[in-house]
């Protein structure tokens, strides 16, 4: 079953590569998304940086302008195509093709960890297991952003079914009208708490309109 999740969402955003990136230009949204961009080149600046699921390289753009290197990682080579394409200068960033649950072409030697809207696709089941895998990567104390969706009534695609396990799904649909259903959860505070445990320290907890925002020390 995780199986099939994980190959659904695989495939859905090979297939959306092209179209992923409108989901920024939203209006409604305009505010939270200047925000985050601000606060990230804060938190991040200096930063020698795993970007994990990183997509098109959207958000690697900003860190980029204010970090000092970045391994940027996702497991489609579509997405990181159009990453590539950015004009990021490779003295800056590295993309390499990889599956966050192994990440086995990466070394340990970061001192920050990034994941932008991924920790929603992660099954409850494996939430533990890939923090351990995604911190066993990153130098001792290293530093650790999560940004992700919250759920919003009239804005976020409505949830199509909930499985054994509580997590959430929806059915997304393409421009050219294919349909995927998507695990993606939306974790309370008291959730994100609970999956953290206290092996970290210093943790930050934001919630913006439209978007949470987690940072830490490992
Ligand atoms: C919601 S998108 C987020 C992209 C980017 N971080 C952003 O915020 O714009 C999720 C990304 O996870 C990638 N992905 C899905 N499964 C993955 C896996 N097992 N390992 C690495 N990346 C994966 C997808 O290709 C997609 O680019």
């Amino acid at each position: 079953m995780a199986k099939k999740i994980e190959k659904n969402i695989k495939q859905y955003y090979s297939d959306r590569a092209y179209e992923y990136d409108k989901t920024y230009l939203r209006p409604e949204r305009q505010k939270d998304i200047k925000k985050l961009h601000k606060l990230l080149k804060y938190l991040l600046n200096g930063h020698t940086i795993l970007e994990i699921a990183c997509g098109t390289g959207y958000w690697t753009k900003t860190i980029a302008s204010v970090s000092k290197f970045i391994i940027a990682v996702d497991i489609n080579e579509d997405v990181l195509q159009i990453a590539r394409n950015r004009g990021i200068s490779s003295d800056r960033v590295i993309f390499i093709q990889d599956d966050v649950y192994s990440l086995k072409k990466i070394r340990n030697n970061f001192t920050a960890g990034f994941a932008g809207f991924w920790w929603s696709h992660i099954p409850k089941s494996k939430l533990k297991g890939f923090l351990e895998q995604f911190h066993s990567k990153l130098q001792p104390n290293a530093f650790v952003i999560f940004i992700d969706n919250l759920r919003v009534e009239g804005s976020s695609t409505p949830i199509s079914r909930i499985d054994f396990d509580g997590n959430t799904y929806q059915v997304r649909k393409l421009e050219d009208g294919r349909e995927y259903e998507i695990l993606k959860n939306f974790p309370t505070k008291k959730e994100i708490l609970e999956t953290l445990g206290n092996k970290i320290k210093n943790l930050n907890i934001k919630f913006l309109e439209y978007f949470w925002i987690i940072y830490y020390n490992i």
